[in-house]
């Protein structure tokens, strides 16, 4: 979850450079934040608690460094202040650390007996002082590293610097992405990419129990036993602009405008000519059953794929939380897929879940966004999603296209077995071609969320509820308000409310509601009415105007009539607006959530 990078340059630029890299990890984590950088003969240290503005503040101005690292925290082991926050230094041995070392504790004895003693709560420390007693013992960072990686369990990647080879970087990993890339006169190392693209998109990966050692000459990759490596040049297809906010004030709301375009840019390979392009997707007809697996806002994807999957290819789904997968007994054949849908790849959990089927020789296929990411590298096929650089934590552009591509999967699995007409799919299809023009005016019509946030800002608790696959969508808005507005919202199952929790309902309770199922919509309305009669608020989306009528609705949004499979964009971006103007009236750090974090690294 945290961020790190490690520069080695030419330039006497290195604390700029990291300190712009951190702004673009900050994502990662934004509890507290550090640097070490070679000052003269020595390793100085600036941590704070807060953000990298605050860090910036605390930074001596007239320094300058060739080399250095730094890390954004999201606390794991010790609250968020200036001890816990990194670099960690112990005798020679100065580090940033993502992951966590899960025998830290067992480790924390040995290094007590052997004299070592802590100051802060958290296991990097103790890792730090693993490094240091090796490299006491051995006199090389190198041979410290190897013998590290075969005593520390969990995950980890670190950027190392040693008080007595201060030209040199090292960085090692296990579990935790790290990536090593070069620009014309500076060699970088860092956990994630948007945090070099300033300088160059084209990158090394470096693999668990793998270390590099990095000047400013040059970046040598070796393994866990110390022998040279060669690695393959990768290239990330974005520019600097991609991870920028542009003229938005907030990377969430440009992340919804992007929309139409990064939902049509992952359909396009497999709608733009027909059957034939649908074929590209891969083949599910060998499958009596689907499990998904996901957290998050991905997991709510899987929701909406399961629908569809279900009602149109007739292939049974499970969709689970990556979190109870990885424990729960799995009834795998190969008669059953699992797929893991996530955003970042990295999701420690998914992974984990992901390692555990592949050692059941599971077939597996992913749905993610960050190429060559840990899940995309891991699973046997991989569809990426064509969302581009996500930043804000409240995930919006990566599920639209992550649906997209369910649906289009559900359509393939449908088309094969036969369940849809080849007719049926083309119309299908062709309709998915101009959900740009139909998504267009939803996002154009910001004054009509912003009145209805006007009048929902202030409540204490939201509703949302709906049926089938209304309700799928209402659970993915009511988290979106949860994120980033702090209102305790609840989704419910409208059918399911009156076992509990309409007590909860009073006097102006808002309610939240989509109904786009003729066959489910009446129920809704009856269970919406029933919550009317207690005095609740209803906020309606429907594509049914007789239902937009009813005198019991106080505020409706009328969709456009479509197909079920355009419902999905169409309900959720509105979900997604109101969220952001109401918390961006509650004057909530939109694109920094508190306690969230963007890619959960640790389990
Ligand atoms: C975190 C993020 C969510 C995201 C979830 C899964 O909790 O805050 O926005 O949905 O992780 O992330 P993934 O990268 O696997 O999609």
């Amino acid at each position: 979850m945290c961020g790190i990078i490690g520069v080695a340059s030419k330039t006497n630029q290195a604390l700029q450079m990291i300190l712009q890299g951190l702004e673009k990890l900050e994502y990662r984590g934004y509890d507290s934040a550090g640097l070490a950088y070679v000052k003269e003969n020595n390793i100085v240290i600036t941590k704070t608690k807060g953000r990298i503005k605050d860090l910036e503040e605390k930074i001596n101005k007239q320094d300058h460094a060739s080399i250095g690292i730094g890390h954004t925290r999201w606390a794991t082991h010790g609250e968020a202040n200036e001890i816990n926050a990194h670099p960690h230094q112990v005798g020679k041995i100065t580090i940033v650390h993502n992951g966590i070392i899960e025998n830290y504790q067992e480790l924390k004895k040995k290094l007590e007996s052997f004299g070592y003693s802590f100051r802060s709560s958290t296991d990097t420390e103790v890792a730090c002082a693993l490094l240091d007693y090796y490299y006491q013992q051995t006199k090389s960072v190198e041979k410290a590293i190897q013998v590290f990686m075969k005593e520390a369990i969990g995950s980890y990647a670190i950027g190392l610097l040693c008080q007595e080879e201060k030209e040199t970087l090292y960085a090692l990993k296990k579990d935790s992405p790290l990536i090593l890339a070069s620009s014309k006169d500076t060699n970088f190392m860092a956990s994630d990419i948007p945090a070099i693209l300033e300088y160059t998109n084209t990158y090394y990966l470096l693999d668990d129990y793998e270390y590099a050692v990095i000047t400013q000459d040059q970046i040598s990759f070796y393994n866990k036993e110390g022998e040279p490596l060669q690695k393959e040049e990768k290239h990330y297809d974005a520019t600097k602009e991609a991870s920028s906010k542009g003229s938005y004030p907030h990377y969430m709301i440009k992340e919804i405008m992007e929309q139409p375009d990064t939902i049509w840019k992952t359909m396009e390979p497999f709608v733009e000519d027909g059957l034939a392009s649908l074929k590209k997707l891969p083949s599910l007809k060998k499958y009596d059953r689907i499990d998904i697996v996901a957290c998050g806002t991905a997991w709510h994807a899987g929701l909406v794929g399961k629908y569809f999957l279900e009602e149109y290819a007739s292939i049974p789904v499970d969709v689970c939380l990556a979190s109870e997968y990885r424990y729960k007994r799995l009834f795998l054949s190969s008669r059953v897929l699992v797929i893991f849908i996530s955003q970042s790849g990295e999701t420690a959990d998914t992974l984990a879940a992901l390692k555990r089927v592949k050692q059941e020789e599971g077939d597996t296929l992913g749905i993610i966004n960050v190429k060559d990411s840990s899940i995309a590298r891991f699973v046997d096929r991989v569809i990426y999603t064509q969302a581009g650089c996500e930043i804000a934590v409240a995930s919006t552009k990566a599920f639209t296209a992550q649906v997209a591509i369910l649906i289009l999967l559900a359509l393939t699995a449908a088309y094969e077995k036969g369940t849809m007409k080849e007719k049926e799919v083309l119309t299908f299809l062709e309709e998915l071609r101009h959900l740009k023009a139909k998504l267009t005016p939803l996002l154009s019509n910001r004054e009509v969320y912003q009145k209805i946030a006007e009048e929902l800002y202030q409540k204490e608790d939201i509703f949302y509820l709906g049926r089938g696959l209304d309700y799928d969508l209402m659970m993915e808005g009511a988290l979106k308000l949860k994120e980033i507005s702090y209102i305790p919202s609840v989704c419910y199952a409208a059918g399911e409310l009156k076992h509990g929790t309409i007590s909860l309902v009073k006097e102006a309770t808002p309610i939240i509601a989509s109904c786009t199922n003729p066959l489910l919509d009446p129920k809704t309305m009856s269970n919406l009415k029933e919550t009317k009669a207690r005095g609740a608020k209803i906020y309606l989306i429907t594509n049914n105007e007789e239902l937009a009528k009813d005198k019991d609705i106080d505020s409706v949004l009328l969709l456009e009539k479509t197909s079920e499979f355009l419902v999905p964009f169409l309900v959720i971006i509105p979900l997604q607006l109101l969220a952001y103007e109401i918390a961006l009236l509650r004057k909530c750090d939109i694109d920094k959530p508190r306690n969230l974090a963007k890619a959960v690294t640790v389990e």
